[in-house]
C-alpha cells in the first residue's frame, strides 16, 4: 500500500506557467503570504533507481518509477496585477477624477503572481534532509505556507546538537526565528555590510550579546566607541569582564623594531643609510622596562643628538643622522597628537562603570586581552586611519601568533572590527600600504586553523578587498542602495540570487540577507534589536541645542561652553 505523504500548512495558491527545477511561480491567495516566506509544494519526480528510499516498502513513493517529495521555496517576488483594470481605463478615471467603486470595473479581482527559488526538496517525514531538486514542480499544484515548526526543522537541518544564536526571524513572519550556527561565525568569519544607518552596529551587538553569554573572548577594535554600552552594564553580563583599552604602543625589549615600523608607515620611510643610522642609534638606547613609543623616540633622538656631535666633521651622515631624526620627530609628534584627542574623546564620554586603562602589550601579555569570558574594547578614536591600521596589525597579528604557536597561551577568539574598510582596503584603496591588510588577510585565510574569527563590519563594500572578503563564510547584508556596493556584494556572495540582490536597496532598517555557512540557504531576515544596548556615539548630540544656548558674547566662554556640550551630551544619553 503506498503512504501518501502529509503535507501541513495552509493553502496559500496554485503553480502557474513555465517551472524548473531552480524556481516556479503560482497565483497568490490574497494577503496568505509575503515576500520572503518559505513555501512549500507537494510534486512527484522520478525516482531514483539507486536510492536507499527505493527499496522502503513504505515510504512515499508513488507509481514504480515516481516518488512524491516535498519542494520547499523562497518567495523571491510579488507582482499584483488586475487584468479587469485595463490601463486605458486606468488612465479614464485618473482624467476624470472618478471613484473606482462608482464605476463597474472590478476593484477585487486583482492577481498575485509569486516568484519562487527553489531550495531543495525532502521526502515524508524528514524535513531535516534538503536534497538538491531535479526535477520541476507540477503545474497547478497546491502551494502551502508551512507550520512553524515544519520551517524551524527545514532552517536547522540535521544537525539539532550545533550551537547556535538567535539572531532575528524571517522577514514577514516573526514567529520563525533565524538562527546562526556559532562555530561557522567564530572560525570561519562573517562579514556584515549594509549603507549607514542600515543596522550594521546593532546586528553586530546581538551577535556578540550571545557569544559573551556563552563566555566566548572577544576583541573589538572600536573607532567610534559603538560598542562602549557593554562596560556600563555589568549586571547584563555577570559571564564577562569587560575591559576598556586605549591605544598605547609600548617599546620592549622583544619590540623595538615597532618604532622602524611607524617611521615607514607614518613618513616616507627610511634609505638603507638612514636605517643603518637609525639602528646604531636605537641599539645604544637602553629599554627602561615598558617605555612609552613617544619616551622612547625621545631617547632615541637625544641618542642621534650626541652621535651628530660627534660627526660634526662628516657632512653627509650628518645629513642622513638629521633626517631620521626629521622622521622620528614627525611620528613622536602625531602619536603624541593623536594621543590626546583620543583622551579628549574619552573624557566627554559618560561616565561608564569600567575606566579605560593603556592597553596591554599584545606581545608579551596577550592574556591581557583574551580569555574566556573577557571583552575587550580597544577605543580607537582620534586615531588616524593609517595609525588605526599600525595599532590593529600589532594587536591582531601579535595575538594571532600567539596562537598560531599553538602553546594554548590564549584561549580562541574573535574580533570585530568596525569600519573594516579602513583596515582591509582594496588595492585600489591603498590597499597595499596598509600595514592591517596583509594580518587581516591571514587571519581570513589561516584564522580557522588556529581558533581566531573575524567579524567585519562596513558601509563601504565596494572599498574592501574583494579576494579577502569572498573567503569569508557568512554574509549579512542589510539595506545597500549604492550600485557599486551591490556589485561588489554580488561578486563576493557566492549564492546571491538576482532576485535577491534587486532587494538589497527595498530593505528596512534591520532587514537583510544572510547566506553562508551559518545558516543551510539564503533566507530574508530582520534582525532583533537590543535596544538595551544602544550607545549613542559623539556626533548623536542635540546641536540645534547647544548652537541656541551658546554663550551670549561676542568671544564665547569656553568654560560654559564645555559645560554645556557635556551637559548636553549626557541628556544624549551618550
Ligand atoms: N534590527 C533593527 N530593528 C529596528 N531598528 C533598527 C534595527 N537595526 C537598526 N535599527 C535602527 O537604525 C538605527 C541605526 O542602526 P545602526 O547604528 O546599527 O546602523 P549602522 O548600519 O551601524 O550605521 P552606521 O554606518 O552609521 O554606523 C538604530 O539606532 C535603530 O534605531
Ligand atoms: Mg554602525
Amino acid at each position: 500500500m503506498i503512504k501518501k505523504i502529509t503535507h501541513s500548512g495552509k493553502e496559500i495558491g496554485r503553480v502557474v506557467g513555465n517551472t524548473s527545477p531552480q524556481e516556479f511561480t503560482f497565483y497568490l491567495r490574497r494577503y496568505s503570504a509575503k515576500l520572503g516566506d518559505l513555501v512549500s509544494v507537494l510534486t512527484s519526480i522520478p525516482r531514483d533507481k539507486n536510492d536507499e528510499n527505493d527499496k522502503k516498502p513504505v515510504s512515499s513513493q508513488g507509481k514504480d518509477n515516481t516518488e512524491e517529495v516535498i519542494v520547499w521555496g523562497r518567495i523571491t517576488s510579488l507582482n499584483r496585477y488586475n487584468p479587469f483594470l485595463p490601463s486605458e481605463a486606468g488612465l479614464e478615471l485618473a482624467d476624470q477624477g472618478v471613484e473606482l467603486l462608482d464605476t463597474v470595473l472590478s476593484s477585487s479581482r486583482d492577481q498575485l503572481e509569486a516568484n519562487v527559488l527553489v531550495l531543495g526538496a525532502s521526502r515524508a517525514g524528514e524535513y531535516n534532509k534538503l536534497f538538491p531538486l531535479s526535477y520541476p514542480v507540477q503545474p497547478g499544484n497546491v502551494v502551502r505556507l508551512p507550520p512553524r515548526e515544519t520551517v524551524e526543522t527545514v532552517l536547522v537541518g540535521d544537525d539539532k546538537e550545533t550551537p547556535r544564536i538567535p539572531v532575528g526571524s524571517l522577514i514577514g513572519r516573526n514567529d520563525v526565528p533565524i538562527k546562526l550556527k556559532v562555530n561557522s561565525i567564530v572560525a570561519r568569519h562573517m562579514v556584515i555590510l549594509a549603507m549607514t544607518g542600515g543596522g550594521k552596529t546593532v546586528a553586530a551587538r546581538r551577535i556578540m550579546r550571545e557569544l559573551m553569554d556563552m563566555g566566548y573572548p572577544l576583541l573589538i577594535l572600536d573607532p567610534h566607541g559603538d560598542y562602549l554600552k557593554f562596560a556600563q552594564m555589568p549586571d547584563k553580563f555577570p559571564n564577562n569582564k569587560v575591559s576598556l583599552f586605549y591605544p598605547s604602543v609600548m617599546v620592549t625589549e622583544q619590540n623595538r623594531d615597532v618604532v622602524s615600523y611607524l617611521v615607514s608607515e607614518m613618513t616616507q620611510g627610511f634609505t638603507d643609510p638612514q636605517r643603518e643610522v637609525f639602528w646604531e642609534a636605537i641599539e645604544k638606547v637602553s629599554i627602561n622596562d615598558r617605555e612609552s613609543i613617544e619616551g622612547f623616540i625621545s631617547n632615541v633622538l637625544d641618542q642621534l643628538q650626541n652621535v651628530d656631535k660627534a660627526l660634526t666633521s662628516k657632512k653627509n651622515l650628518n645629513a642622513t643622522g638629521r633626517v631620521v631624526q626629521r622622521n622620528l620627530r614627525l611620528v613622536r609628534q602625531q602619536m603624541e597628537n593623536m594621543s590626546k584627542t583620543n583622551e579628549k574623546l574619552r573624557r566627554r564620554m559618560p561616565k561608564l562603570e569600567v575606566r579605560f586603562e593603556a592597553m596591554p602589550d599584545p606581545k608579551t601579555n596577550p592574556q591581557g586581552f583574551v580569555y574566556p569570558g573577557r571583552v575587550s574594547i580597544l577605543y580607537l578614536g582620534g586615531y588616524e586611519h593609517l595609525t588605526q591600521s599600525t595599532i590593529a596589525a600589532l594587536v591582531l597579528g601579535s595575538l594571532y601568533e600567539h596562537r598560531a604557536s599553538l602553546t594554548d597561551e590564549i584561549a580562541p577568539f574573535m574580533t570585530v572590527v568596525e569600519e573594516a574598510h579602513n583596515f582591509i582596503p582594496s588595492r585600489s584603496e591603498g590597499g597595499t600600504t596598509i600595514p592591517s591588510v596583509a594580518v587581516i588577510r591571514k587571519v581570513i585565510t589561516e584564522g580557522r586553523k588556529f581558533g581566531v574569527g573575524l567579524l567585519l563590519i562596513s558601509q563601504r563594500p565596494s572599498r574592501l578587498d574583494e579576494t579577502a572578503l569572498s573567503q569569508c563564510n557568512t554574509f549579512l547584508v542589510l539595506r545597500l542602495v549604492n550600485p557599486r556596493d551591490q556589485q561588489f556584494v554580488e561578486k563576493v556572495m557566492e549564492n546571491l540570487s538576482k532576485a535577491d540582490r534587486s532587494l538589497l536597496p527595498n530593505f528596512g532598517q534591520g532587514q537583510g540577507i544572510v547566506s553562508g555557512q551559518a545558516v543551510r540557504f539564503p533566507l530574508l531576515v530582520k534582525i532583533r534589536f537590543d535596544d538595551d544596548l544602544v550607545s549613542s556615539s559623539l556626533g548623536d548630540e542635540n546641536l540645534i541645542s547647544i548652537v541656541q544656548n551658546w554663550p551670549n558674547t561676542t568671544q564665547g566662554n569656553s568654560a560654559a561652553m564645555g559645560r554645556q556640550f557635556k551637559d548636553d551630551l549626557k541628556n544624549a544619553g551618550v
